[in-house]
């Protein structure tokens, strides 16, 4: 069946830089399903050859891989169509209809509707979706790919569910988050489900707890007046921080199939403990990277959070007494997304008499997302020679060593998996929800005019001191390690 993919907000940043770069890098690697067409919705005036001439230069930018070349884009650009119109105005919604059918004839087509537009235009652009018919599926399916943020809390997480649902099944939604696209975090499903030897010790008998880091380098540059609104809890927690936590923490699904996956996803937020406003401040700790305030867009008093860390308890049999801590971070020391799986110390500790390191370090499973995929695990050897002198060791995978060639971006098969209409990898509504329903309470008392002024940190550093007296008073320590893998 032919396909295709509607995007609104065809002249923003997103699809420039990384929608069209990922369809064209699945084109050129011959994954992109024949007949697949591209018809981009905005209001800026441009023709079709315009619209490929821009996204000509803009792809040659920033897709990955190998440089681009003229017979795959000349192949790709065929693809490509633009159609000028104000989402607001009902003819131009009219006019893009009619442009649809032109293109796409009696053919039952697949119609992805892709929402590449500031968050504000989602309600218009789904009421007209309904009132021109274009979400009825009599014709193909249809599709809906909705980006983050997904709402700014609970609330308006809920009234945009319930507008998509006045026009579209939850079948049809596809929330997105680029994350799930990364196949390291997809690799830690096969890693605990194809394997046998990590379940028996993957739960609260053998494991003491977990860090799940995404330390970024990058400030937040142009983005100010969008990022003082959000703050790091609604740009990384409520989404992809715990998504990380959701894969780590879930039971196997009893099939590889969206509606298992997600049901084992969304149990484990239904066991995290819910915080109250007092107990939320002893939960984490905040902090604003030095020259913050001096960001284009960011007011000269604000109090917003560029770095964050908390910790949450996941009540259920496996994980009972086990925190989860989870830390994001802007112009942190490196940029590392990471997942700490630490080990219990042993019963006793036969080699820490002083003389030699104790064994604290070792016992570790690391999940490098990136940079550098991978795993390594950390364990104590014995030196060579005399005595009883331990070292620190790992073993080892990488993906770049083990298999060559590029690994896809996150949105080339999350893409596909739209096309195709599997879910596994998005965002069900009930899953947004609980989600929010975590981060609100620490959103609230992060924004509460009682707390303390926000701590400081150095760029370069790993958040403010605090975050670091916070773990030691806890008895642990970060894992404050760049890259592990390289
Ligand atoms: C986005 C956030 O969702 O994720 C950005 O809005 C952040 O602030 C980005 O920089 C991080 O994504 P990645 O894939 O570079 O880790």
């Amino acid at each position: 069946m032919p396909h295709t993919i509607v995007i609104f907000g065809a002249s923003g940043d997103l699809t420039s830089r990384k929608l069209v770069p990922a369809l064209y890098n699945l084109k050129r690697n011959g994954l992109l399903p024949a007949d697949t067409r591209i018809v981009g919705f905005s209001r800026t005036p441009m023709t079709d050859d315009e619209w490929r001439a821009t996204l000509r230069e803009s792809t040659a930018k920033h897709a990955e891989g190998a440089p681009l070349d003229d017979a795959s884009w000349g192949d790709f650009a065929k693809t490509i169509h633009y159609q000028p119109g104000d989402i607001g105005r009902s003819e131009d919604f009219q006019g893009l209809a009619d442009r649809l059918h032109r293109l796409e004839g009696a053919a039952e087509t697949t119609r992805v509707y892709y929402l590449a537009t500031a968050p504000q235009f989602y309600e218009p652009v789904v009421a007209a979706l309904g009132s021109h018919g274009m979400a009825v599926e009599t014709n193909g399916p249809r599709r809906i790919v909705v980006e983050k943020p997904f709402g700014t809390d609970l609330a308006t997480a809920r009234t945009l569910n319930e507008h998509l649902h006045s026009v579209f099944n939850e079948r049809q939604v596809f929330r997105i988050d680029h994350y799930l696209g990364k196949e390291s975090v997809q690799n830690i499903l096969a890693l605990r489900f194809a394997n046998t030897i990590f379940e028996p010790v993957w739960n609260r008998r053998y494991i003491d707890h977990v860090q799940i880091t995404v330390a970024e380098e990058v400030a937040v540059g142009r983005r100010g007046s969008y990022y003082d609104n959000a703050g790091v809890l609604r740009d990384m927690f409520q989404n992809h921080l715990l998504q990380l936590l959701m894969v780590t923490a879930m039971e196997a699904p009893v099939r590889f199939n969206a509606s298992a996956v997600r049901n084992e996803k969304v149990k484990v937020l239904e066991a995290i403990r819910p915080l109250d406003l007092s107990e939320v401040a002893g939960a984490g700790v905040r902090g604003q990277y030095r020259g913050y305030l001096d960001e284009p867009g960011v007011p000269p008093t604000s109090q917003t959070a560029t770095f964050g860390a908390i910790r949450l308890e996941v009540d259920n049999w496996r994980w009972q007494g086990v925190p989860f801590y989870l830390r994001s971070g802007k112009v942190m020391s490196c940029r590392t997304t990471q997942i700490v799986i630490a080990f219990r110390q042993p019963p006793l500790e036969l080699f820490a008499d002083g003389k030699h390191k104790s064994v604290r370090e070792g016992n570790r499973l690391v999940i490098q997302i990136q940079p550098a995929e991978g795993i390594q695990l950390h364990f104590h050897t014995k030196v060579p020679g005399g005595g009883m002198k331990l070292r620190l060791t790992d073993l080892e995978f990488s993906y770049s060593r083990q298999f060559m060639g590029r690994l896809p971006e996150a949105y080339e098969p999350l893409l596909l998996d739209v096309m195709t209409g599997d879910a596994s990898l998005f965002a069900r509504a009930d899953e947004v929800e609980k989600s929010w329903e975590i981060i609100d309470p620490f959103i609230r008392a992060w924004s509460s005019v009682d707390m303390p002024p926000i701590d400081p940190y150095i760029a370069g550093e790993w958040g403010p001191m605090a975050s670091v007296e916070w773990m030691a008073a806890q008895g642990r320590t970060w894992f404050d390690t760049c890259p592990v893998l390289s």
